[in-house]
């Protein structure tokens, strides 16, 4: 619990001051995320795809919706699930065909196996 606690008070720290500074961070890599059950292939999450370089802010997604708790990188985050999605939890919070593109175009998510 304490190490979980100090990671997220250095991250807050971390956001706020990038926020406040007004200076794009460097983005993590590229995120290829653990597959759940019966996942069609790959999704990997892009920040520069969802961060405005322009004026970034780290908040509108951490913590609440993605909270970055130390957690092993092959598995599967649990909120990552359609049934949850499409409540508006986790990339269904914008990913519902009004903020961004919703869920029925698996590609634009997915990658085929073959092209990764
Ligand atoms: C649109 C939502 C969104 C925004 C905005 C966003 N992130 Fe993330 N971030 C994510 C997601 C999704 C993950 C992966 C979470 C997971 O795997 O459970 C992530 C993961 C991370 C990680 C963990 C490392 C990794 O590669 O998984 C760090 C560090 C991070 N983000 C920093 C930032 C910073 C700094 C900003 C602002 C410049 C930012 N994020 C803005 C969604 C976002
Ligand atoms: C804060 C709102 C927000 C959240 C949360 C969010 N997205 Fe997005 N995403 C967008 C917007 C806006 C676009 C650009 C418009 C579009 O593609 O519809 C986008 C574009 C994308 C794209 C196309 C560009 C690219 O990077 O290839 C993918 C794929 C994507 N998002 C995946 C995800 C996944 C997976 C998650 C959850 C882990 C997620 N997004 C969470 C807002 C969001
Ligand atoms: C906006 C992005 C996005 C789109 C579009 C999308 N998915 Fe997903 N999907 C995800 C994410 C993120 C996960 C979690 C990572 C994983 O399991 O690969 C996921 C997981 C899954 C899973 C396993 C977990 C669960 O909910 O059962 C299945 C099955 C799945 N998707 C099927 C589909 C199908 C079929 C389509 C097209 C009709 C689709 N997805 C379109 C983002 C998306």
């Amino acid at each position: 619990m304490k190490r979980i606690r100090r990671v997220l008070i250095l991250l807050t720290l971390g956001l706020t001051g990038t926020v406040l500074a007004g200076s794009l961070p460097r983005l993590p890599n590229d995120r290829p995320l653990p597959q759940g059950d019966g996942s069609p292939g790959v999704v990997t999450f892009r920040h520069a795809s969802h961060v405005d370089a322009g004026k970034p802010d780290c908040t509108t997604c951490h913590p609440a919706l993605f909270p970055i708790l130390p957690r092993s990188a092959n598995q599967a985050a649990p909120q990552f699930t359609h049934a949850k999605m499409e409540k508006g939890v986790a990339c269904g919070k914008c990913h519902d065909g009004k903020s961004a593109h919703g869920f029925d175009d698996c590609a634009t998510c997915h990658a085929a196996p073959k092209e990764r």
